[in-house]
């Protein structure tokens, strides 16, 4: 699906941009830090990655709003996380980078009716409520519902997740992976 796609976009959290920038208008320069009186040259850290991180995904989404539009389809491709030694070489990602999110656009073979998505404890009012056995009998409910026929019995969906998503080898390479690209964030 994906080696077929006729595209396939990769949003990149990119704050080596801004780094090149600060470093092309002198702001790293001693004399700038003891003029201005500002801090002196620093890694980005993770509140610049809040907010790297939040266009990266505004932007692909604004895609697949974007491909939608003109009648296309799209699906997002969370495994470009994946093999980060592989990725940063085989795209040249530098330091200060991390390619979060990868969206695959083609032309959908036949309509697809849109599906109820489950509501129940989504949004929460002032505080955070966490859900009392009633509330989540109805959320698994929700969810077996939107996938039968595949969940047969109850809590099927849940369980699905759990062993083919939770516990799976692609989600422990995941998590090395977010690893390595976080210290290619840092600058390490
Ligand atoms: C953050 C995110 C990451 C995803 N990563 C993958 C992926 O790596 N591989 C894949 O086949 N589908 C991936 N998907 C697509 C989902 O598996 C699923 O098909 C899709 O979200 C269902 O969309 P629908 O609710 O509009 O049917 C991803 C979806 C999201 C939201």
């Amino acid at each position: 699906m994906i080696a077929k796609a006729p595209w396939a976009l990769i949003f990149v959290v990119d704050y080596a941009k801004w780094i090149d920038l600060f470093e092309h208008a002198g702001c790293f320069e001693p004399e700038f830090v003891e003029r201005t009186g500002k801090a002196p040259r620093r890694a980005p850290g993770l509140g610049d990655f809040a907010i790297a991180a939040q266009d990266a995904v505004i932007a692909a989404q604004n895609a697949v709003v974007a491909a939608e539009a003109l009648g296309l389809g799209s699906c997002y491709i969370g495994d470009i996380v994946e093999n980060a030694e592989e990725v940063a070489e085989l795209l040249d990602l530098p330091p200060y980078t991390m390619p979060l999110s990868m969206l695959i656009i083609g032309t959908p073979r036949k309509e697809r009716p849109a599906i109820a998505h489950p509501v129940v404890n989504l949004v929460h009012e002032e505080r955070y409520c966490r859900a009392d056995a009633a509330t989540m009998d109805a959320q698994v409910a929700e969810m077996d519902a939107m996938f039968r026929p595949h969940a047969r019995e109850v809590g099927d969906r849940v369980i699905d997740i759990y062993t083919r998503k939770h516990t799976s080898p692609f989600m422990a390479e995941m998590s090395r992976s977010m690893e390595w690209w976080f210290k290619n964030w840092l600058g390490k």
